[in-house]
Formats: structure tokens, C-alpha cells, sequence
């Protein structure tokens, strides 16, 4: 099943919503290449870009975390890294193991719950960053 950029996915910040489209289209790539058994190499390559993309993301998000003082920047930045780990994880027990359905599963599993976090815990932190531009519309 592919996964959509659907309306309760938008932050309405647009670096973190541009920045969500190609996760989303790197998780339907990955998702692709392990479903439809397209070799080794595919998926090693949409993996490896999943894997190092919501790194970027991550950081990236991490930043905007920073300039804008969110007050619940440690919680979600140890979210992150937690679930960088986690990604890594099943990236390198693919890379090593080969795919099996209680892999695949794991992976599906892991981009749903990115997906959860987007729809509950970004959708926060752009809907802070909104407000704070709001009200210190000279901070920047
Ligand atoms: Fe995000
Ligand atoms: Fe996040």
C-alpha cells in the first residue's frame, strides 16, 4: 500500500511540509522495492536514502526547534534519535539478513509510526513556530 501525503499530514509550515513529501515518497520507494522483490540493490539504495533523509530531516527539524525556542524540543529531539536507531536497525538487518515478511513488517511498521509522529507531534511544533512568527513577527 502506498502511502499518501494526506491533508491531516500538513503542518502548514513549509520547509517541514516540503521536507515530509520526499520522506513520504522515500518510505513508498523502499516500501516498493522490499514488496515487489526488486533485488538487492534497489533496496539497499531507497533504504539507504530513508534511512540517511530522516536524518536530514531530523536535524533539520532540530534547528528550526532551536531558533524558535519550542518548549518541547528535548522530548522530541530524543524521539528522533530514538527512532533513528530504530530505522537504522532494521536497515541493517535487511542489508545483512535479506528480506522475510517478519522484515518487511518491521519496516512497514516503523514508517507508520514516522507517520503517527508527523500527524501528532510535528503538526505541534509547526502550529508553535506559526504562533511564535505571530507574535514576534520582527524576531527574525
Ligand atoms: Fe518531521
Ligand atoms: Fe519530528
Amino acid at each position: 500500500m502506498a502511502y499518501e501525503f494526506t491533508n491531516d499530514l500538513r503542518t502548514g509550515n513549509a520547509i517541514i511540509d516540503g521536507e515530509h513529501k520526499i520522506l513520504i515518497k522515500a518510505a513508498n520507494d523502499a516500501s516498493e522495492a522490499i514488496n515487489q522483490g526488486k533485488g538487492m540493490q534497489e533496496l539497499e539504495s531507497t533504504l539507504s536514502f530513508l534511512a540517511s533523509y530522516t536524518k536530514t530531516h531530523f536535524e533539520n527539524e532540530g534547528k528550526l526547534q532551536d531558533k524558535y525556542e519550542y518548549p518541547e524540543r528535548r522530548r522530541h529531539k530524543l524521539w528522533h534519535e530514538s527512532y533513528i536507531r530504530d530505522i537504522n536497525l532494521t536497515y541493517t538487518r535487511l542489508k545483512t539478513e535479506g528480506t522475510s515478511p517478519v522484515l518487511v513488517a518491521e519496516l512497514e511498521r516503523r514508517i507508520r509510526i514516522l507517520i503517527t509522529h508527523i500527524k501528532e507531534q510535528d503538526t505541534k511544533l509547526a502550529a508553535y513556530i506559526n504562533e511564535y512568527c505571530q507574535k514576534n513577527p520582527d524576531a527574525f
